[in-house]
């Protein structure tokens, strides 16, 4: 039996990866954490999303990772074999809109797990983490890669808080030991995304015959990985990844966003006239492009997942699943506590 505790488990990757683990490890007991603060913090997060897997060996805390007192209390109460941190703000354009609350989630929050890490004898720590910490690349070196040892080199107030975040993690597992990893994948789709993020939000717009607003030319690239894949990523450095060390994971799937965005115009039978070309993010990044052959090598991974399946996955769970996004672009789901 092994007890974890997933930070930010009511968003979309954390969520995504309860599943996984819930379908692999039938008997992993899992504990997940999230923000009590009905302010900004908690628009990302939602209970509906987490309505299956509040059936299985599950238990569902309100807390933010930011409280000490109470992610201390339980730690104390639960004695966890593992802690997979997803919590963060974790969306470009509102960390340009407000810095401060990147800084306080993605920053104060990861130290406070990392010091629960050590007073209470976590044997792993584990931080999810992004490729946006390496900035970008050109459009016109598609030879060059990020790997795990391209310097940081942040655009973004959220790149630079996760790769605050990186640092201390790196930094805790120096001075104090701390059993820790870190993950930095690439661009995430599939299902339970929040519809601000191009994808969700393309499917949604065009859905309802909207205009879908492609920042600057469009011309910027993403390196699409599908959900799952990056959840069995972390499952396997959970199970024999290196302390001290660094993964990148992505599935070498760049896409240009305007191809992403007529992709799914064309699958959902809706006109290219939707598209509207929009001012450009300001510092906007513009490729991001992994070499994941260190967790090939090391631990074996590989997506599985096609982009031409996922994308189809994807839109086909948007299709069945209207009343989730609907319930968010009303407010209702913020009201629902299960
Ligand atoms: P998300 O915004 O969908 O979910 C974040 C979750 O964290 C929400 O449930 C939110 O309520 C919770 N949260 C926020 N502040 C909190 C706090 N102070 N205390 C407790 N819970 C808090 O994010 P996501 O897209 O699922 O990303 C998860 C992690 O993966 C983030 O750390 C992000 O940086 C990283 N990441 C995301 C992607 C991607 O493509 N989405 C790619 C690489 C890495
Ligand atoms: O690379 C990993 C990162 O991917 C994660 O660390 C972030 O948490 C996650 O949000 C994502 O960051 P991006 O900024 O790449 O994702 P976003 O969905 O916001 O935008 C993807 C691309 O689409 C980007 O080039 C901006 C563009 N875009 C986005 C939106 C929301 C548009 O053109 N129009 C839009 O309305």
């Amino acid at each position: 039996m092994k007890n974890i505790l997933v930070t930010g488990g009511a968003g979309f990757i954390g969520s995504n990866f309860i599943y996984y683990m819930q379908r692999k490890h039938p008997d992993y007991r899992l504990v997940c954490i999230r923000l009590v603060c009905i302010d900004a913090l908690t628009y990302a997060g939602n209970l509906y999303t987490l309505d299956e897997a509040r059936k299985g060996n599950f238990r569902f805390v309100l807390g933010d990772i930011t409280d000490r007192k109470t992610v201390f209390a339980l730690c104390n109460e639960e004695k966890f074999d593992a802690i997979v941190n997803f919590a963060a703000e974790s969306h470009v354009d509102r960390s340009i809109e407000n810095p401060e609350v990147f800084l306080k989630t993605n920053i104060l929050g990861t130290q406070v797990l990392l010091d629960a890490c050590n007073k209470f004898d976590i044997p792993r720590y584990h931080q999810v983490s992004t490729d946006e910490v390496y900035g970008d690349l050109p459009l016109d070196r598609p030879d060059l890669f990020f790997t795990e040892t391209t310097p940081i080199h942040t655009s973004s107030p959220y790149s630079a808080s996760k790769a605050s975040a990186d640092l201390l993690v790196m930094a805790y597992h120096r001075t104090f030991g701390t059993p820790a990893t870190i993950s930095r994948c690439s661009n995430n789709y599939g299902p339970y995304q929040f519809p601000e993020k191009l994808i969700p939000l393309m499917i949604s717009k065009a859905l309802a015959d909207e205009k879908l607003p492609v920042y600057g030319e469009g011309l910027n690239v993403r390196d699409w990985l599908y959900v799952d894949d990056h959840c069995k990523a972390i499952d396997m450095i959970l199970e024999n990844g290196k302390v001290g060390e660094v993964y990148n994971i992505g599935g070498h799937n760049e896409k240009a966003n305007i191809d992403v965005v007529k992709t799914i115009l064309k699958a959902v039978g809706k006109d290219e006239s939707l598209i509207t070309y929009v001012k450009d993010r300001p510092g906007h990044d513009m490729r991001y492009a992994i070499d994941p052959a260190k967790i090939h090598a090391e631990l074996g991974w590989t997506p599985e997942t096609l982009f031409n399946d996922g994308i189809q996955k994807t839109i086909d769970w948007y299709l069945n699943n209207r009343e989730w996004w609907q319930k968010i672009l009303s407010g209702e789901y913020k009201n629902y506590r299960g």
